[in-house]
């Protein structure tokens, strides 16, 4: 018996489904077991160090050509002639595909549109000769190097017919806006009279905040190697959605969604982006027009040019609250773009429906379009721009009513969901604050901005609400397959994104099959594999952990068949049986025992292997199910060039059971740090007179490097919420909310300014 099984105290249980009422919860949860909760270090780290872990731009495949795109420079109009001539007769070129000699493709369905659909757009690609972008690939030159490829493409040259475009976030708000909806729901609220309220409340605040469009800077860039093999397509992906590529690809191809095998076994940062774009559709269709095997990576200035990023929004936050701090009124409103060829709207209200207790709600988001590249899922999208506004507001009405900001938040904590009327699954919000304040010396802080001077440096404290929702969608399915060496080997069609999915998921399959790590290999990022799992909505932990629990379920109940009579389990019924020390045993006589091993042996079995759907996620239905962390930033701003420094940082979370310390904490800090970049940098600058993204590099669009970021400290209830399987919520996309908001705050405490237009750029506070 191992070190780490010895310290399993007891077998472990069958889950119920602990996410229907009346269902127990999750044993896993209920004490603290082998693997879960220790810092495991990524089990891919040593091929990531070693350069043998093979990202999409990495497979070798016989005849290998190279793509390169070239981009529509107009935002909307047609192609009125292509001269790809000079393109064609350059050194290496293979293929130059224009829509004149594309493939007939059907349209892709959009993100959205459909359980599989992986779309960032619903355009018939290279199908004629629109533009509905500037930065479109209007051309795709195959040849036998990329440099050569990337030579090519310069040659080509195009003459445009040019329409008026909209093009300027501020003249399309001024030309009116459309109501907003996300995944098929109205994004608009309204309980009780809140303008009324508003209006007679008697201490308020109503301000208008404005964030700027993001660009997705995953460090490896959007890449993929593809090759067709009769009508059978084969795509090394970097993505975040393998089976929603796949169903989507066979789609646009009209092949069988069998007929496309889509592997990523390694992500180099996804955020949201690494979906379907036009890059893999072009790459297959130049694949199969050249007969050749592809390769298209994206340069940088390419991820800007043709993925989606965060929308701007400008939004309206007034709050009416009694002389003691208590709301009256939430109004949370405002516009977000997209285009006409997109289905996601920034959904920036969704943290506000479940923060605060109030009388009255009136929640809305509005929208409008623009003929820009198609907006799309960013870490958090809704809730981390939404929080900068509300959680700014929260902090203009603290100041205005002469209350600390953490008293305010827990004056106004809500007993159940004050919009959906449901209980908390698990809000350990209060914990969290108080744990944070007294970590972060919160009493420290001033009251009063500009109280606090180092030389040159104005030194000012704020903290903000973070928050994101539990999901958990429909798909989650897991294959279970025990050898007779009793090794188990798990598969899912699920994802690393370098969040740590396989290291988190090799832990609890352990201790639920009572095995060491060692004795478990975790396969996932295929879609032969099991599963309709999206890598988002920090909901990929939720869905795996189901499908395992399912598969477990069923792989205990055939275990037991095949015990049969002659073994010491003989009798028992699965819920009285559970994982350990490499077999099941008796769950109230560990001495009833018999190892997988003996059980296949004795049954001429070489393995067992069985395959399960998870339950249906009603868990959503029945309670508000949010994690929440409480944000505590040091700002120093420079007096005379109005530069800010983050000095200190520390983000108090309450996200359920943290399944690995390691791997969260590194989720945590990551999230933090995107988030002081959205405070900070970050910015999207768009020519309104083109409608060309203008800083298309990361020398031009600024993310924090090392120097921007102080030791962030990361600490968390750990608190299991008891309706997730293995009492976890995600914790991927949680750390960047409320950073903005937090930033905010700290910098007016330093300097008595408000800024309430993101990124708080040094202009802004001379
Ligand atoms: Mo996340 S924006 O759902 O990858």
């Amino acid at each position: 018996m191992s070190i780490v099984q010895a310290a399993l105290k007891k077998a472990i249980a069958l889950a119920p489904d602990s996410w229907i009422p009346g269902g127990s919860p999750d044993p896993l949860i209920r004490e603290r077991h082998g693997h879960v909760g220790q810092p495991v270090s990524r089990i891919d780290g040593p091929l990531k160090v070693a350069g043998k872990a093979r990202f999409a731009a990495e497979f070798p495949i016989e005849g290998l050509t190279y793509a390169a795109l070239h981009y529509s420079s107009v935002a909307k109009g047609r192609i009125v002639e292509i001269r790809t001539s000079e393109a064609e007769q350059a050194p290496g070129v293979v293929l130059v595909m224009t829509h004149r000699n594309a493939p007939s493709l059907a349209k892709a369905p959009a993100f959205g549109t459909n359980p599989k659909a992986a779309g960032g757009d619903d355009l018939a690609i290279m199908q004629d000769d629109r533009i509905h972008w500037n930065g479109q690939a209007v051309a795709l030159v195959l040849a036998e190097t990329q440099e050569q490829a990337d030579h090519a493409q310069s040659l080509i040259r195009v003459d445009y017919e040019v329409d008026a475009a909209s093009t300027s976030f501020e003249q399309a708000i001024a030309d009116g806006t459309e109501p907003g909806q996300f995944m098929g729901e109205p994004l608009k609220l309204r309980i009780g009279d809140a303008d009324a309220l508003f209006a007679t409340a008697p201490a308020k605040v109503d301000a208008t905040y404005r964030t700027p469009g993001h660009n997705h800077n995953p460090i490896e860039l959007h890449a993929a190697t593809l090759a067709w093999s009769g009508d059978e397509l084969r795509v090394h992906d970097a993505s975040q959605a393998v089976t929603h590529a796949a169903w989507t690809l066979s789609q646009i191809f009209g092949i069988k969604e069998e007929q496309v095998h889509v592997t990523s076994p390694f992500v180099g940062g996804g955020f949201g982006s690494k979906t379907l774009w036009h890059h893999q559709i072009l790459g297959a269709a130049a694949a199969r027009l050249a007969k050749r095997p592809v390769r298209i990576v994206l340069s940088r200035e390419g991820v800007f040019r043709t993925v989606g990023g965060r929308a701007p929004t400008e939004q309206r936050v007034a709050l009416g609250a009694r002389r003691d701090g208590t709301f009256d009124a939430i109004i949370h409103t405002g516009v977000t773009a997209m285009t006409p060829h997109n289905a996601m709207t920034e959904p920036f209200i969704i943290a506000t429906r479940s923060l605060y207790a109030a009388k009255s709600f009136r929640l809305e988001v509005d929208t409008v379009k623009l003929n820009t590249v198609a907006n799309t899922f960013m870490r958090a999208p809704g809730e981390a721009v939404g929080t900068f506004a509300l959680e700014s507001a929260i902090d203009e009405l603290a100041a205005e009513i002469g209350m600390d900001p953490i008293e305010l938040r827990i004056r106004n904590e809500p007993e159940r969901d004050p919009t959906q009327g449901l209980p908390f699954s698990q809000r350990g919000i209060v914990a969290a604050w108080r744990a944070g304040a007294e970590r972060f010396e919160w009493y420290k802080r001033q009251q009063r901005p500009r109280s606090v001077r180092d030389g040159d440096w104005l030194v000012g404290l704020g903290c903000a609400t973070a928050t994101y929702p539990y999901y958990r969608m429909p798909g989650g399915a897991a294959r279970i397959t025990v050898t007779r060496d009793g090794r188990a080997i798990v598969a899912v069609a699920a994802h690393e994104m370098g969040m740590g999915t396989a290291t988190a998921q090799t832990q609890v399959i352990a201790d639920r099959l009572g095995l060491s790590m060692d004795q478990v290999k975790f396969h996932y990022g295929d879609t032969s594999l099991p599963g309709i799992v999206l890598a988002g909505g920090s909901q990929q932990t939720a869905s795996v952990g189901a499908g395992v629990v399912a598969a477990h379920r069923a792989l205990v109940a055939e275990m037991l068949k095949l015990a049969g009579n002659d073994s010491p389990l003989a009798g028992l019924h699965p819920s009285e049986v559970g994982g350990f020390d490499g077999g099941l045993c008796a769950l109230d006589d560990h001495d009833r025992r018999e190892s997988y091993a003996s059980i296949l042996a004795r049954a001429q079995r070489t393995e067992i292997s069985v395959e399960a759907e998870a339950s249906m996620p009603l868990e959503m239905q029945h309670w508000s199910m949010h994690s929440h962390a409480a944000m505590f930033c040091e700002a120093r701003v420079n007096e005379v060039t109005g530069e800010v420094r983050i000095s200190r940082f520390l983000g108090s979370f309450d996200c359920g059971r943290i399944l690995n310390p390691k791997t969260a904490a590194s989720q945590f800090r990551g999230g933090i740090i995107m988030g002081l970049g959205l405070a900070l940098m970050e910015e999207t600058q768009l020519d309104e007179r083109t409608g060309r993204i203008m800083n298309p590099s990361l020398a031009e669009y600024h993310v924090p490097v090392h120097l921007d970021v102080p030791a962030i400290d990361v600490i968390w209830t750990d608190e299991a919420d008891p309706r997730t399987p293995m009492g976890a919520r995600g914790v991927g996309e949680i750390g960047i909310t409320g950073v903005g908001a937090a930033v905010a705050n700290a910098v007016f405490n330093a300097t008595g300014k408000r800024v309430r237009d993101l990124p708080i750029t040094l202009d802004k506070l001379l």
